[in-house]
This record gives structure tokens, C-alpha cells and sequence, in this order.
């Protein structure tokens, strides 16, 4: 099924891809986004309305991006130059967004890091102190990026594929075993269970399914560049139907079992504290650092080493997530510029430093309660979120399905996919109309809702909504002035040109 790629410089096996991509796509959304979502939306009919939108929308979405990757065997530029030499902006765009995830994402690493040392000696009611530590916070984000440098610098084959097949059954074991743990706890448990995954189709609005659409792109790495360069170091051997299936299948198994994880161990918690679960803070980051650390540490020695055991299993989602996207904008100097893999990932790894720094903080002081250091009424770290999640990504998703679906054809990127052994058979028409009008359908949908929602919050005008809309295209379109001003005719390299 999954043989060996004689290709050298990418990845050394099937497997090894596909452990890399599901580590890229196993992150903090599976890890914290998702079990909320899942309990404050009908619980088990969330998770079915989640499964169709993965196998509706994600999987052809994962398709597309792998295949524009591995036809170009090149970074996100050269690969939609490819396609046609005015879309390379896309590319562009599937470069920055990634690069300003980091610049986030590896501050949130930073804590994920401090509350898995900060398991043994307690993290209670250790989250607005530490976020307040201007230092320590800088401290950790930065042990974070090294961590994740040091893998991206080592290669693909050398760092990242190595450090995936070690990592992500880790990550698993892990999780499985704090599962365990937590569904012996007794009292509490079964009405954890029952809030999380009780499904209550009442509950499913609209909204519900636009949470969906969106956990699914976020959760499986869509519209940031990063399937688009793990599919570039993947060859013609590669079954990219089978990798895409196995890819979201694991994704989706670990997002639920984090949710067993979690709820059956703050029911518990609520029961023996005489204390209504729906007073404990049940998402987002508070979820993660307030109340699960107060949970765990009720329960005594042990529960801190399942803290331990949870938190350094969310250290290594981060990691592998963030070496994905280190991986996009290194991929992208090193080519272009014909430099060393180790200089081109310390650049933007210096770069993403740089810029975490103010997030961190404004995070912080947004924790502690304190208004400075904002952008539009949100931290910093919110608002690079929402520029990149709401409105970038789904953009990037959408014209990577458009340029498959309508530019190359489904016709002719078929017949590329499909190898000896690994034919799309009666799938092929399915196929077709999903790429060419479902998908792209849907993803407008995610993309307009998604801003009316930001502009017009609860159906009321937000100038800061709307100022954060025009950040987000003011930024698109400075994309597409210098690609045409300055990459267009321009050599912008390929996986050939890479130098170790
Ligand atoms: N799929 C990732 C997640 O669920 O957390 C999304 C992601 C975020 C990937 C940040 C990579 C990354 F650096």
C-alpha cells in the first residue's frame, strides 16, 4: 500500500509522510478546540455533522493541496507557478499565513512547555502569574522554536519524517493511557461522558455546522501551505487517497479521545468539589491551563503525573504542528535563495521569535485583565488568529480546490494521482463534482460566514471586525503585488535546488 519513495531529500517512506501530515494536522485544535466544540454543540451529533464535513470537504481539500505540492516538487510559489505562471500569488499567500501562525502558535507552545515542567511541582492557579511574566514567557516560546528548529533543521527525512515516527505514537500512548486513567476515576465520569458526547440534535444550528466546517479545516492543516510542502517531498509511489484517509482518520481519533480525556476528568472534579461543571471554565485557554491543572492536582501524586503525561502530550501535538508551517517558509528562502537548510529555517525561526515576543506579552496582559498593547480590540495573538484563520485560510483552501477543480481539470489531475494500484475507479466522477462545485461551494460559505460573523458579531456592526477585514486583504494583496512585481519572472527554485 504505502511502499517506498526512491526519491531522496523527501520523505523515506509512505508511512513516514503520513505520520508527518498527521502530525501537522494533531494539534491544539484537536486538542482543545475540538472537544468543546463537540460538548456545546449536540455532543455525538456534532461529531457526525464533524465526520461529514472531514470526509465533504477535507478530504478533497488534503487531496488537492498534496497533489499541487508533489506535481511541482517544489515550495507553494513555484508549485501554483506550475499551474499557471499568474497564480503564483496564491503560493505567496500559502507562505505568509503560515508564517504568521508561528509567530502565534509558537507562543502558545511556550506555555504548553512551562505546564508540562510545571506538572510536578503544580499548575494551579499558575496561568495569569505566568502569563504576566513578561521573561519566563519569552523563555519558553523561545525552548519551544529551538525544539522545533533543531527537528526542521535536521530535514525532512532526517528531522522531520525521524522525529514524527518517534513522536506520534508517543503522542498516542499518551493520550491513551490518560484516558484510561481518567475513565476510572469514578464519581463524575459518566456525566462527563454524557455532556460531551449525549447527542442532542436540537442543538444543531447553523452555526453548529459553520464551527464544523471550520474545526475541520483547521484541524486537518488545510489553506496553510503545510500539506502543499509535505506533498512536495512525496513521490509518485505515495497513494495520496489512502495517505488522506489514514491522515484524517488518526486526526479525528485523537480530537474525540481528547474530549474522553478531559470532560469525564472536570465532571469529576465538579462532583467531589461541590461545584456546577458549568461554573469551571469548559474552553480555549482557560480550559487548558485553568481548569485541567486544578482538576489533575485535586487527584493528588498521581494526577500529577498524568498532568505531566497530558501536557507533554500537548507539547508534542504543538511541536509536530509547528514544524509543519516552520517548514513552509523555510522551504520557500531556501529555494528561492538558494541558500542552506539551516540558515533558511533559522531566519524565519529568528523571525517568528521576534514577533512573538509583543504577542506573548499582549496575551499576557490581555490575561491579566489589562487593555494595552491591542490591535483592533483583540491581543495580538487574537488577532493574528483571526486574520489567518477566518479570513486567510479558508481563501487559500478555496483556490487550491479552484486551481485542481478548473485550472489543471479534474480530468487531467486524476489521471496524474492515479498510479499502478492506486485508481479512483468508480470514485472518479464523485470526485469530479465534489472538486469542481461542492467543495469550493462550501468553502465560500465557511469564507462569507465566517466574515459576516466578524464584521457584524451577533448582527451588530464592528468597526474593529471590519478594520480586521481589511488588514487581512490589505495583506492579501500586498501578496499579490510582490509576486508580480518581483517573483513572477523571477526563478523561485524547487526541491532540486535544496542544499542540507
Ligand atoms: N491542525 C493544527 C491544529 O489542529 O492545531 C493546526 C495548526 C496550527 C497546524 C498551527 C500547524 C500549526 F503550526
Amino acid at each position: 500500500m504505502l511502499k517506498k519513495t526512491k526519491k531522496t531529500g523527501g520523505f523515506a517512506s509512505g508511512i513516514g509522510f503520513v505520520l508527518a501530515a498527521a502530525g501537522s494536522a494533531i494539534g491544539l485544535g484537536n486538542l482543545w478546540a475540538f472537544p468543546y466544540k463537540t460538548a456545546e454543540n449536540g455532543g455525538a451529533a456534532f461529531l457526525f455533522l464533524y465526520i461529514a464535513c472531514v470526509l465533504f470537504i477535507g478530504v478533497v481539500t488534503m487531496i488537492c493541496e498534496i497533489f499541487i505540492g508533489r506535481r511541482a516538487q517544489a515550495n507553494p510559489v513555484s508549485a501554483y507557478k506550475k499551474i499557471n505562471k499568474n497564480l503564483g500569488w496564491i503560493g505567496l499567500i500559502a507562505v505568509a499565513v503560515p508564517l504568521l501562525i508561528t509567530c502565534y502558535y509558537s507562543v502558545l507552545g511556550g506555555y504548553t512547555v512551562k505546564f508540562a515542567f510545571g506538572s510536578f511541582v503544580g499548575n494551579t492557579n499558575s496561568l495569569t502569574a505566568f502569563a504576566g511574566k513578561e521573561w519566563q514567557v519569552i523563555l519558553f516560546t523561545g525552548l519551544f522554536l529551538v525544539f522545533a528548529l533543531i527537528i526542521v533543521m535536521a530535514g525532512i527525512k532526517g528531522g522531520i519524517e525521524k522525529m514524527s515516527k518517534v513522536l506520534m505514537p508517543a503522542l498516542f500512548l499518551l493520550l491513551v493511557a490518560v484516558v484510561i486513567f481518567v475513565l476510572f476515576l469514578g464519581e463524575g465520569v459518566a456525566d462527563g461522558l454524557r455532556y460531551y458526547l449525549i447527542p442532542d440534535f436540537s442543538k444543531i444550528t447553523w452555526d453548529s455546522v459553520l464551527a464544523a466546517m471550520g474545526q475541520a479545516f483547521y484541524s486537518l492543516s488545510l489553506g496553510m501551505g503545510a500539506m502543499i510542502v509535505y506533498g512536495s517531498y512525496t513521490g509518485k509511489e505515495i497513494n495520496v487517497l489512502k495517505s488522506t484517509a489514514m491522515i484524517c482518520v488518526f486526526d479525528t481519533i485523537v480530537a474525540v479521545l481528547a474530549g474522553l480525556a478531559i470532560f469525564p476528568a472536570v465532571f469529576h472534579f465538579a462532583a467531589l468539589e461541590g461545584v456546577a461543571p458549568e461554573n469551571l471554565k469548559l474552553n480555549g485557554l482557560m480550559l487548558m491551563f485553568e481548569t485541567l491543572p486544578k482538576v489533575f492536582e485535586s487527584i493528588g501524586y498521581a494526577g500529577n503525573i498524568v498532568e505531566f503525561f497530558f501536557f507533554a502530550m500537548v507539547v508534542i501535538a504543538a511541536v509536530t504542528s509547528v514544524i509543519s508551517i516552520l517548514e513552509v517558509s523555510s522551504q520557500f528562502l531556501i529555494q528561492k535563495f538558494k541558500i542552506r537548510r539551516k540558515l533558511g529555517s533559522l531566519i524565519v525561526a529568528v523571525f517568528a521569535f521576534s514577533v512573538s515576543i509583543p504577542v506573548g506579552i499582549s496575551l499576557g496582559n490581555s490575561l491579566n485583565g489589562e487593555a494595552t498593547m491591542q490591535l483592533f480590540g483583540l491581543d495580538y495573538l487574537s488577532f493574528l488568529d483571526t486574520v489567518t484563520n477566518t479570513v486567510l485560510m479558508p481563501i487559500c483552501a478555496f483556490l487550491s480546490c479552484v486551481s485542481v477543480g478548473w485550472i489543471i481539470g479534474p480530468k487531467k489531475a486524476i489521471a496524474e494521482l492515479e498510479t499502478e494500484g492506486n485508481k479512483f475507479g468508480a470514485l472518479k466522477s464523485t470526485v469530479a463534482v465534489m472538486l469542481r462545485f461542492i467543495v469550493p461551494t462550501l468553502i465560500a460559505v465557511v469564507e462569507i460566514f465566517g466574515l459576516i460573523d466578524l464584521i457584524f458579531p451577533s448582527g451588530v456592526f464592528s468597526a474593529n471586525g471590519l478594520w480586521i477585514t481589511v488588514c487581512s486583504f490589505a495583506l492579501l494583496g500586498v501578496a499579490v503585488a510582490v509576486y508580480f512585481l518581483f517573483l513572477k519572472n523571477s526563478e523561485t527554485g524547487s526541491n532540486a535546488d535544496e542544499k542540507e
